[in-house]
């Protein structure tokens, strides 16, 4: 096993490939896009690579052959595949929680054999399978309206309430996946799925509104079943529902079911282990989506789409494990992030889907990168002298061409983006929609074209344009993006794509020698807030309070009377 704490490791920066990097860096200067590809007419067609469903056009990026070899070079000192095989060997690489890394193992066919490294439990892949077939049991008798609320009735609406991991990706799966949520042809019904995260009560009031308890099913979803958000939304909801059915706690089994790895924690809060569905300490809450976190989205699509998504993980895991460095994706795109932010000081990358379906795949994408990379130490605990995880954002293009693309075109900042699209709408549109497709692509290949190009000062001029006028008109161009162009937003596709970020996040946290699996900088806000809650609710006294937020709490108290 690679040991991933050791000090003498050298520092990526101290890397004669990073010299190498900067030197190179150096000397292509300002080197634009426009000559790149004068200069070699193959590029668009050179710099692409093909997984499943995904096509990957790299070629808009500020790369030289060079370059790339370059970033190979830095991964192969990095032994990036090396801590990868780790990962999938189910190795301990998350040092600091001592736990292994296997959300990989959540996708692997039933035939795979994976062991946790010193434990004695075994493949933990039959277990996973298990969980499955449980959680597809489930799904099915709460689709077909076997499963029954506490009153007979067939379940309408689920409500999961979770928060991080355990809400951003079923959530955001479930507005990906809505076009294949219920079948009437198949004689499915429609389950409606709710998302409540926030502590902020107004979340579950408003998503309350309108439900019958009679046929409303909460999920509650949590890794650790402590976490104050959850526990205190469940809690509500389960005050919500007895008010509603009369006060009857037996009602609680039939409209409460868990999702966690803490049954102790399922059973005291009250609800039946029977309707609880387990995952496992290697699986990260942030790589959860694929586990029985989905369960609410599986509820929606129905089992078998669910299994199509897990083989689109799969497709990408094995691309991911096998394709050498130059032709593997999710190691293009880590390199090329890395270049970015340590060669060109890029702060920030943006995600800008080009489907109105994946408009919360940016937030989901946050978390997985900026809560994995957000770090300023390395695996040895010593801090680094190199930019880790950049700042994530995003939200579909078309959008956001009317908000902050003039920044993204004309602004002083560099920020590589990645435009993702699909080939062909979803079906079940009307005619006249499905038609605007072709308008939507024509916008995502066309800004990659401008924040590419550019727009010159002369050609600018040769339009008429006033003088004075020019320089306002003008556009540099040289911006980097990554094009991903997939056949159809489906299950697998989007596994696939999933997969595809899990993994860029994965090499970027190799190179940059961080823990990309633990999360300890959440904890501190939390313990704050415990502190300081029982002076706003109690009016107690909080020691120790610096003298702006001793004033805020103050004011608050004054406020409320
Ligand atoms: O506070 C951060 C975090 O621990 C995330 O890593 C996690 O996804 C989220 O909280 C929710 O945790 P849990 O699933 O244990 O409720």
């Amino acid at each position: 096993m690679p040991d991933t704490t050791a000090t003498d490791r050298t520092r990526p920066d101290r890397l004669p490939e990073w010299a190498a990097l900067g030197e190179h860096r150096a000397m292509l200067g300002e080197a634009h896009l426009r000559d790149l590809f004068a200069a070699d007419p193959e590029r668009g067609g050179r710099y692409t690579v093909q997984v499943g469903d995904l096509h990957l056009d790299y070629s808009k990026n500020l790369v030289t052959d060079e370059t790339l070899r370059l970033l190979r070079a830095l991964a192969e000192a990095s032994d990036v595949a090396g801590l990868r095989d780790a990962m999938f060997r189910g190795e301990r690489i998350n040092t600091t929680e001592d736990r292994a890394v296997l959300h990989t193992a959540l996708r692997a066919p039933a035939d795979a054999v994976v062991r946790v490294e010193g434990e004695d439990g075994g493949n933990v892949v039959p277990e996973v399978h298990r969980v499955l077939e449980r959680m597809a049991g489930f799904a099915e008798r709460v689709r077909s309206g076997v499963w029954r609320g506490h009153r007979g009735d067939p379940i309408s609406t689920v409500v999961n309430i979770g928060i991080g991991g355990s809400d951003l990706g079923p959530a955001m799966a479930y507005e990906a996946l809505l076009p294949f949520t219920g079948s009437e042809a198949a004689g499915e019904r429609g389950v409606e799925v709710r998302f409540v995260s926030n502590i902020d009560g107004a979340d579950l009031h408003e998503k309350l509104r309108g439900l019958d308890p009679a046929t409303t099913l909460f999920i509650v979803s949590s890794k650790t079943f402590t976490t104050v958000e959850t526990i205190t939304n469940a809690t509500s909801a389960r005050a919500w529902l007895l008010s509603g059915l009369d006060g009857d706690v037996a009602a609680v089994a039939r409209h409460f079911a868990a999702v966690s790895t803490n049954a102790e924690k399922v059973a005291e809060f009250g609800i039946d282990t029977e309707n609880m569905f387990e995952f496992w300490d290697w699986v990260g809450g942030r790589y959860s989506m694929d586990s029985a976190i989905g369960l609410s989205l599986m509820v929606a699509i129905g089992p078998e789409r669910f299994r199509e998504m897990l083989e689109g993980f799969r497709t990408v895991d094995d691309h991911f494990r096998t394709a050498p460095i130059e032709a593997n994706a999710p190691m293009l795109m880590g390199l090329l992030g890395i270049w970015y932010g340590a060669f060109h000081g890029a702060q920030s990358h943006a995600v800008l889907p080009y489907s109105q379906y994946l408009a919360r795949f940016p937030d989901y994408l946050q978390q997985l990168d900026m809560e994995s990379n957000g770090k300023s130490v390395d695996r040895a605990g010593r801090p680094v002298t190199w930019p880790t995880g950049p700042v994530v954002w995003g939200t579909p293009g078309t959008n956001g061409q009317h908000a902050y693309f003039q920044l993204l075109h004309q602004g002083t900042k560099l920020v590589p983006a990645d435009l993702i699209g699909f080939a062909r709408p979803v079906p079940g549109m009307s005619a006249e929609l499905i038609a605007q497709h072709d308008l939507l692509m024509a916008n995502m290949f066309a800004q990659g074209q401008a924040l590419a190009f550019g727009k010159r000062a002369e050609e600018v001029a040769a339009e008429g344009v006033p003088p004075e006028q020019v320089p306002h008109r003008t556009f540099a161009g040289n911006r980097p993006t990554t094009t991903v162009l997939a056949t159809e937003l489906t299950p697998s596709v989007l596994g696939q794509l999933i997969a595809l970020y899990e993994h860029k996040v994965f090499v970027q946290g190799a190179v940059w020698d961080v823990n990309s699996f633990d999360q300890w900088g959440v904890e501190l806000g939390k313990a704050l807030a415990k502190r300081i809650e029982p002076a706003l609710t109690e009016g107690a006294d909080v020691a120790g309070l610096d003298s702006s937020t001793a004033a805020l709490v103050s004011r608050y108290r004054s406020l409320n009377g």
